[in-house]
């Protein structure tokens, strides 16, 4: 028995259950009832199940052969907060919350292809380990990074790790991979300016908050066009200014905040280093007070080389070089499967999700997930873990 004889049956099965998970969306740590239900489709299918990684994680593992490789394939499980405005039958049940990115699309295709890889190990189709790793909270909670700290690969050993996101845009069923930079990292920063306030027609008698708070907009503008290559990309955009209450009184206190874009570590380092430099430079200038609150958010996103090259290879035989885009430009969108990328080599792919209904981009309350490249996707990840763990003989 190959592939194609249980692939139809399996896909109409496992679109069912990515509706049903749509109709039950949970957020980030909370995704209980998915991971309930995760675990109990991975031990009917006999696998080693492990459960409450970062909360409700689960990882189930899968061995064939005699092969000391091992493998990890990722799915993240949760839902936005956001009010569903789409009318289907299998619409969210729950209030203020949706699956608004595909995770639940992401999540139905692991289980398909845990459920084919068992039926093809049994065959001899592979050699080794496979870890099917389920994570919660990959919307802003970093719930991949719980994972690595809880001791996902210390636990789990693996020497390559591989992810997938749907591509509302790409044409259905098409796969892209880019080497190297594929989300941006993104961090977040606040900056707090205190003045002495004063009467607005005597500002010589203060210091001026809005001033140096405006000055400041335009100076950390100079990190991208002057302190980044320009063959580099950053984005450092100010996003709040909040500050003053009356015509005619100087505001003690401004506010700005914002958020940090860039696609390699030691830039996003020198980003940071830059923006306390200016915010110090343009505090001394005006005479007042500002305090820089930085937080690094998830790390950019790369797809090493190695990996990078097989997951090309395998969406080559899966949908045909006419389908594979290698070319893209990387997302200035954030990823957590970063943080397991940046511990162990991996590949982290787009999987069109079409144009047609549901076809609009990730995060709209209109946004659904195109059960017809669920085929595609079970394909892709069996395929890889034939090529990634090749059967002896
Ligand atoms: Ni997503």
């Amino acid at each position: 028995m190959n592939l194609s004889d249980f692939l139809p049956d399996l896909v109409t099965r496992i679109a069912q259950l990515r509706r049903d998970l749509h109709a039950h969306p949970e957020l980030a740590f909370q995704e209980t009832r998915t991971a309930g239900l995760v675990a109990e489709y991975l031990s009917r299918l006999g696998l080693e199940v492990f459960t409450g990684i970062a909360k409700t994680g689960v990882v189930a593992r899968l061995k064939a052969g005699t092969g000391a490789q091992a493998i990890g394939l990722r799915a993240d499980m949760d839902a936005l907060p956001l009010p569903e405005l789409n009318t289907f039958p299998h619409r969210s049940r729950h209030e203020g919350r949706m699956h608004a990115c595909g995770h639940d699309g992401h999540t139905a295709m692991l289980l398909g292809a845990a459920e084919a890889l068992v039926r093809l190990r049994d065959q001899g189709a592979f050699d080794g380990t496979v870890y099917f790793i389920f994570q919660p909270a990959e919307e802003h909670e970093g719930g991949g990074r719980v994972m690595v700290e809880e001791g996902l690969f210390e636990r789990f050993p693996m020497q390559q790790v591989f992810g997938l996101h749907n591509w509302p845009g790409l044409p259905a069923g098409s796969i892209a991979v880019i080497e190297g930079p594929v989300m941006a990292g993104a961090d977040r920063f606040e900056i707090v300016i205190t003045a002495r306030g004063a009467h607005a027609a005597m500002p010589h008698q203060g210091t001026d908050a809005i001033l140096a708070g405006a000055a400041l907009v335009q100076a950390l503008q100079s990190l991208v066009s002057r302190a980044t290559d320009p063959l580099d990309s950053a984005v450092v955009s100010v996003t709040r200014f909040h500050g003053g209450h009356a015509d005619n009184i100087l505001p003690e206190e401004v506010r700005l905040g914002g958020t940090v874009r860039s696609f390699r570590p030691e830039l996003q380092d020198a980003l940071e280093e830059g923006m306390a430099r200016i915010v110090a430079g343009i505090a001394a200038a005006h005479h007042v007070r500002a305090e820089l609150h930085y937080s690094r958010g998830y790390p950019p996103t790369l797809n090493a080389t190695e990996p990078a090259f097989l997951c090309r290879e395998v969406a080559r035989q899966v949908v045909g070089s006419e389908k594979v885009f290698t070319h893209l430009k990387p997302s200035m969108g954030a990823e957590d499967f970063s943080y397991l990328a940046r511990v162990v080599p991996g590949c982290y792919v787009w999987l069109g999700n079409g144009s047609g209904e549901g076809g609009c981009m990730l995060h709209s309350p209109h946004y659904d997930f195109n059960d017809e490249i669920i085929e595609t996707g079970i394909r892709y990840w069996v395929r890889l873990v034939e090529k990634a763990l090749p059967a002896r003989g």
